[in-house]
């Protein structure tokens, strides 16, 4: 079966600051194995980007090292209303974190959300962290300001429930559920162990879960939430949360194909179709990847590219497997293979 490249509105390439958990080159050659032909990168690595001169020190690493295209995200903090309207150009969106996650970068102070808000210029596809009461929160700040939020890692029965109310009222927002908060719950915490169970959203209750596949509908996107901590830090005492993600969301979302969970339709629009539309991306027509989706076989991290060395869904029973890829008329993976050097994926927002 060909479907069009997948698109990965989300994930963290760890460079610069933490290339021992991942870099440009093992996140994109995950990426590529995964059936990912675009990934767009969020901005809380070491040092964080968050103007023009850290943009351009991930951007080299990316260019560089990028095995597939890209996009980078610039993170809103305390001093850099300023820097949007001439970054504008130049990168895949904002990112808002308003939670508690991995880094520094969390904005507490409303009066600082609002600042932002004025400062968006119109297009800029604004990439927002919030949950519980904080996703009412901004949800309501979108509204006044009449920018379109995109919600990330939509985790709750209770956000998802509220993201539709706002949907039926038309106010400008989209959401995104990650593979494992669908395929995940507390109910797996003790199997997979604690430490290793720690991610931001937490995972929810299996409740939350079922109410997620109830309103597949509400849900825009598939976005993996690629972060990649090694295992020597997440059976620490201090566990950094986060999941490898990018080799395992289409085999089980393909398996949930398979167990009629969802149509081919539903998943094409979530991984490639919608991602395009929320965050301006062209069409790349020489660009798909072939799937052989009767292939049954079992996640072992061993076997991922990826350089972070474990994964929550270790030793699960999938069936679908990414068989070819083709980014802009060249085979880049095949047969478990990459076909493709370093630096051959594109910058998709050059200045
Ligand atoms: C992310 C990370 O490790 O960078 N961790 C996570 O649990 N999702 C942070 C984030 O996505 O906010
Ligand atoms: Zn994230």
């Amino acid at each position: 079966m060909r479907l069009p490249g997948l698109i990965d509105v989300h994930v963290h390439m760890r460079e610069p600051g933490a290339i021992h958990k991942e870099d440009w080159d093992s996140g994109t050659a995950a990426a590529l194995a995964g059936g990912f032909t675009t990934v767009l990168a969020m901005p809380n690595t070491n040092p964080p980007v968050t103007d023009a001169a850290g943009l351009a020190v991930a951007l080299r690493a990316a260019t560089i090292k990028a095995r597939c295209d890209f996009g980078l995200f610039v993170g809103a903090g305390p001093d850099n209303t300023d820097q949007w309207a001439h970054l504008k150009t130049q990168i895949a969106g904002v990112k808002l974190y308003l939670d508690q996650t991995f880094g520094s970068m969390r904005l507490d102070d409303m009066t600082l959300w609002m600042d932002h808000f004025k400062a968006f210029p119109e297009a800029l596809p604004i990439a927002v962290h919030a949950e519980g009461r904080t996703l009412a929160a901004v949800i309501l700040m979108a509204d006044l300001f009449q920018h379109p939020i995109h919600l990330c890692h939509v985790s709750r029965r209770e956000e998802i429930l509220l993201i539709r109310q706002a949907k039926d009222k038309g106010l400008p927002v989209t959401c995104e559920v990650s593979p494992h908060h669908l395929f995940l719950s507390t109910a797996d915490i003790q199997r997979i162990g604690s430490g290793r169970s720690e991610v931001r959203p937490c995972l929810a209750a299996p409740e939350d879960q079922a109410a997620l596949w109830e309103h597949l509908e509400i849900i825009d996107v598939f976005a993996t939430d690629h972060a990649p901590h090694t295992l020597t830090e997440k059976d620490s005492d201090t566990p950094p949360p986060g999941f490898p993600g990018l080799e395992t969301a289409l085999p089980l979302l393909l398996t949930a194909l398979h167990e009629d969970k969802l149509t081919i339709d539903d998943l094409v629009a979530r991984l490639h179709t919608n991602p395009r539309r929320i965050f301006n991306l062209s069409e790349q027509p020489d660009t798909y990847i072939e799937v052989d989706e009767s292939a049954s076989w079992e996640i072992e991290a061993q076997h991922a590219f990826t350089r972070c060395g474990w994964t929550p869904f270790e030793g699960r029973a999938v069936r679908g497997k990414v068989a070819k890829v083709v980014l802009r008329g060249r085979t880049v993976f095949e047969n478990g293979h990459l076909k493709t050097l370093p630096g051959s994926g594109r910058n998709l927002f050059p200045a």
